[in-house]
């Protein structure tokens, strides 16, 4: 197998995501192994997103949030339903931007680095799957745009990969 990222600098958000979909639907061809394809899914988008220290997921285990493959600092493992940014998400099935995770009440401080956070919750029709969460140093780093193409790339990833 061979692959090579294609460069994105995310000044056309809106494509960069469309042709970041296309590269990871291309990835994950061939291929429907839970680990495996969300280990590959989290390399690609720590790899592309600029100003991100973790990119990963958390999949929803005997009713709790439990970590999956991801890039970045050791996380914790086990996340309750409605606790943290990563809880409230997957309660609430609901994407949430974070501008200011000092700010968002219960965060969860894996990496001290970390400032702002987005969640996107996995969803198989109403069956909830886990979360794909990303971290980032800087404040306010994601926007609705991000939010958008995130959903994008967590839909791909659930299409290319057995439950
Ligand atoms: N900050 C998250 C916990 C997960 S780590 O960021 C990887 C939260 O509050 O749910």
């Amino acid at each position: 197998m061979s692959f090579t990222s294609q460069r994105y600098d995310f000044k056309d958000k809106a494509g960069d995501y469309t042709r970041l979909v296309q590269e990871l639907t291309g990835l994950l061809a061939g291929e429907t192994d839970l680990v495996a394809n969300a280990a590959n899914t989290a390399a690609l988008l720590f790899e592309v997103l600029p100003a991100v220290n973790w990119a990963g997921f958390y999949f929803l285990k005997d009713g709790a949030l439990v970590v999956g493959p991801f890039q970045g600092k050791p996380a914790c493992v086990r996340i309750a339903l409605g606790r943290g940014v990563c809880g409230t998400a997957a309660a609430e099935r609901r994407t949430l931007v974070v501008a200011d995770v000092h700010a968002f009440p219960g965060h969860i401080a894996c990496d001290a680095a970390s400032r702002s956070e987005v969640v996107v919750p996995l969803l198989r029709g109403a069956t909830l799957v886990g979360v794909l969460d990303i971290d980032s140093p800087q404040p306010a780093r994601f926007d609705a745009d991000d939010a958008r193409g995130l959903e994008a790339i967590a839909a791909a990833f659930l299409a290319g990969t057995a439950a």
